[in-house]
């Protein structure tokens, strides 16, 4: 299986991507999450990308394109994937359709997570994530079990620097500058489910998982 988790800054792409591919065998490829990854490793592709992050715009499409495919093309062992945040414009979903047919892979599915912009505001304001293994809280819809450690490996908590409140409206305007038309791109191609993602973790949860059912 196949997919790509679509939707606004905060919306829960990574938080249900990470609680789907426990159990299903599936890859998850954050594009966020690698970015930060190379930035904290000082690589190349970090130095460049570090300043465009912080300030909330889109890494260049050629970067995140290539670092995309060889993310794809490195997975071993996996059912399948799903794609988090990528792609983002419509640059990069062309390029990645010409991916797929090189590749003779074919997208099963584009889940839009379809949350409103108080709701994202609210949960970005909150976020804390473990900066060890990656696990997302949220201080009040999804709090650790101690204040500020990470469940899993005892890490403090951190808070992203993109998370701050100008870059969050930055963030947003990007995704609806950019983002947004991939929606009306994947519906015309007859791939798009929407999944209302307004609700709590585990009635959005609820969804996915019915939704997984059919699609599999
Ligand atoms: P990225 O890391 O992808 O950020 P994003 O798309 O802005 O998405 P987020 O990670 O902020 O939100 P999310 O939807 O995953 O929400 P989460 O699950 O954490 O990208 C960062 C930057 O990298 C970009 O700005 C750009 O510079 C660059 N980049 C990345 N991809 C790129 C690309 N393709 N092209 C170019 N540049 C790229 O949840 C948020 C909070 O809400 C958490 O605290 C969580 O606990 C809570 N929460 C989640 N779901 C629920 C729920 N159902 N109920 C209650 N709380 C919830």
């Amino acid at each position: 299986m196949e997919l790509i988790f679509l939707g606004p800054p905060g919306a829960g792409k990574g938080t249900h991507a990470q609680m789907l591919c426990k159990d299903a065998q599936l890859a998850h490829l954050a594009a966020g999450d690698i970015l930060r990854k190379n930035v904290k490793d000082g690589t190349p592709l970090g130095i460049r990308a570090k300043a465009v992050m912080e300030s909330g715009a889109l890494v260049s499409d050629e970067l995140v394109n290539n670092m995309m495919f060889d993310a794809i093309r490195s997975l071993n062992g996996y059912k399948g994937f799903i794609l988090d945040g990528y792609p983002r414009t419509l640059f990069q979903a062309e390029a990645l359709e010409k991916f797929f047919a090189a590749q003779k892979k074919s997208l099963t599915a584009v889940i839009n997570f379809d949350a409103s912009e108080a709701v994202v505001v609210d949960r970005l304001s909150g976020r804390r994530g473990c900066p060890k293994c990656g696990k997302i809280y949220h201080v009040t819809n999804m709090p650790p079990k101690k204040e500020g450690v990470c469940d899993v490996d005892g890490e403090t908590l951190t808070i992203r620097k993109d998370d701050q409140p100008e870059t969050i409206r930055h963030r947003l305007k990007v995704y609806h500058e950019s983002t947004k038309p991939l929606i009306e791109f994947y519906r015309k191609k007859k791939l798009l489910h929407d999944v209302p993602a307004d609700g709590d973790a585990s009635s959005v949860q609820k969804v996915l998982e019915k939704l997984f059912e059919k699609l599999s």
